[in-house]
């Protein structure tokens, strides 16, 4: 029998069938699984779920006296030998095969979970901590690891990461992210006409699919979809940006399919491409006060898609690209500050203020070298210092913009400082960091891990979740617990 439970009373022995939220509904359909370990339930109280569905059949019953003993659950977890693991042993932007710890408080706490990939930032925040263990027992597991990702290893001790195996490929690469922009396939409706040259990128190969005048044909390449959404990477030459914004102004007003359940679609894709060449041409000219102005009309759009559409706002405005774009990522924090800010009840002042910050929040990167920026792998400790730079860039920018509220600068100069802390640039802590800084800081976070990039994997929803609420010394507790909310009412 499937039966709704608190999470509170989940034990060993069940057999977890759903999570009541829409959102996590995927993986966790996929992986119905019957809890074994403590470290499972805890995951799910971590991210702040409610209430699960068992199904009794297949494991034990809410109470069913046959699972084992509070006691002998604390002795089981409490038998667990640590050891400690030098970080470097370990390599970036792999998948790890067994559990990571680190010491807090006195005792071992989860930091990252077996089967998720170490992103390079984890790594780095890794190699912070004052220790990094491993349970004993997975010993072979990690010199298997290592044994295995050798040629990983010996890439990255020269700052290379496979894929992206000599200086001249990766050159390549920055090359390929300046002289393209992606787009939406979506906006390309079979018939019609378009003034600009489309490309589809195939591991950094491009290749034009349809020159300009063309019009868009009805095959495999234009409407082939999976899931609804093209698994294609389109793009546009850079220099094309305003064809494609004249394009996308046609569409507009009304020149797309005249079917009515496309029209918030439409609405959708053509606001995000715009919004996308708007914080383009804003990281390139940081400076012009045109592409602020226009960053406020993003912002006003932004807000009234995500009031009009609070349990599919996420869904239809995060912007999906192959590769990592700042004026990407910048967009879709913003998208994700307003829903949040929108959950925890802000105004509509507040609201525009937190989208606008977020919006601006990594401008001062338009002064750091694209070649740091678009690095694959992890940055030398040099290179990180140099980056790092980027908070205070942003803020000597935009000081000069003098219609940019001061609030809206808290998120670009808090959303690297962490609660304990141990953030950057001025390493403050506590109440000393704005409501705007928290918002950023973990929504910045959040983009990063569930974005994939050529080099990396992502990370699905409700890992990141969980990752940000294991981390409450950094994150605050309770905006990270709003937030699960807020993407759980999302629907796929
Ligand atoms: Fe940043
Ligand atoms: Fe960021």
């Amino acid at each position: 029998m499937v039966k709704k439970i608190p999470v509170k009373s989940l034990s060993v022995g069940m057999f977890l069938e759903k999570i009541d939220q829409s959102w996590f509904s995927t993986p966790f359909l996929r992986n119905q699984f019957t809890i074994s370990y403590d470290h499972q339930i805890k995951k799910i109280k971590d991210s702040g779920i409610q209430e699960v569905y068992i199904d009794t059949d297949k494991g034990i019953d809410a109470d069913d006296s046959s699972g084992p003993k509070p006691e002998e659950k604390i002795e089981e977890s409490a038998a667990i030998e640590y050891m400690a693991v030098s970080t470097g042993r370990l390599v970036a932007n792999t998948t790890l095969p067994f559990n990571i710890f680190v010491k807090r408080e006195g005792a071992y706490s989860m930091y990252l979970q077996k089967g998720l990939p170490l992103h390079d930032f984890v790594l780095r925040e890794l190699e912070s901590q004052t220790g990094v263990y491993i349970p004993a027992s997975d010993r072979e597991l990690l010199e298997k690891y290592e044994k295995s990702f050798e040629k990983e290893k010996a890439l990255s001790a020269q700052g290379l990461v496979p894929g992206f195996e000599s200086p001249e490929k990766v050159a390549r690469y920055n090359q390929f992210l300046n002289n393209y922009i992606p787009v939406e396939s979506s906006v390309f409706f079979p018939g019609i006409k378009v003034s600009f040259s489309i490309y589809l990128e195939m591991e950094m190969e491009v290749r034009p699919v349809l020159g300009a005048g063309g019009i868009v044909p009805e095959n495999e390449i234009f409407c082939a979809r999976e899931n609804g959404r093209s698994r294609k990477n389109f793009l546009i030459h850079s220099g094309d940006a305003d064809a494609y914004k004249n394009f996308l102004k046609g569409l507009a007003s009304g020149k797309g399919p005249g079917n009515p359940d496309q029209a918030v679609k439409i609405r959708s894709a053509v606001f995000k491409e715009n919004s996308k060449l708007v914080m383009k041409e804003l990281m390139d000219n940081p400076r012009s006060g045109k592409a602020v102005k226009e960053a406020k009309g993003v912002v006003s759009e932004m807000i009234d898609n995500v009031l009009e559409n609070p349990s599919s706002f996420y869904g239809l405005m995060k912007i999906n690209t192959h590769d990592y774009y700042t004026y990407v990522h910048s967009i879709n924090v913003s998208t994700l500050s307003v829903g949040l800010g929108a959950a925890l009840g802000m105004k509509k002042t507040d609201l525009s203020c937190i989208a606008m910050g977020a919006l601006m929040h990594d401008l001062g990167k338009s002064q750091v070298p694209k070649s740091l920026i678009n690095k694959p792998g992890k940055l030398t400790d040099e290179e990180f210092a140099h980056m790092k730079k980027h908070v205070n860039l942003g803020l000597e920018i935009l000081r000069a913009q003098e219609d940019l509220s001061p609030r809206a600068m808290f998120a670009v100069t808090q959303h690297h400082e962490k609660l304990n802390g141990t953030g950057y640039p001025n390493r403050i802590g506590g109440d000393k960091i704005h409501l705007f800084g928290r918002i950023c800081s973990i929504l910045d976070v959040y983009d990063a891990l569930t974005t994939e990039r050529a080099y990396k994997k992502a990370f699905k929803p409700f890992d990141a979740a969980a990752f940000l609420a294991k981390n409450a010394e950094e994150f605050d507790k309770n905006i990270v617990k709003n937030f699960v909310f807020m993407l759980g009412k999302q629907a796929h």
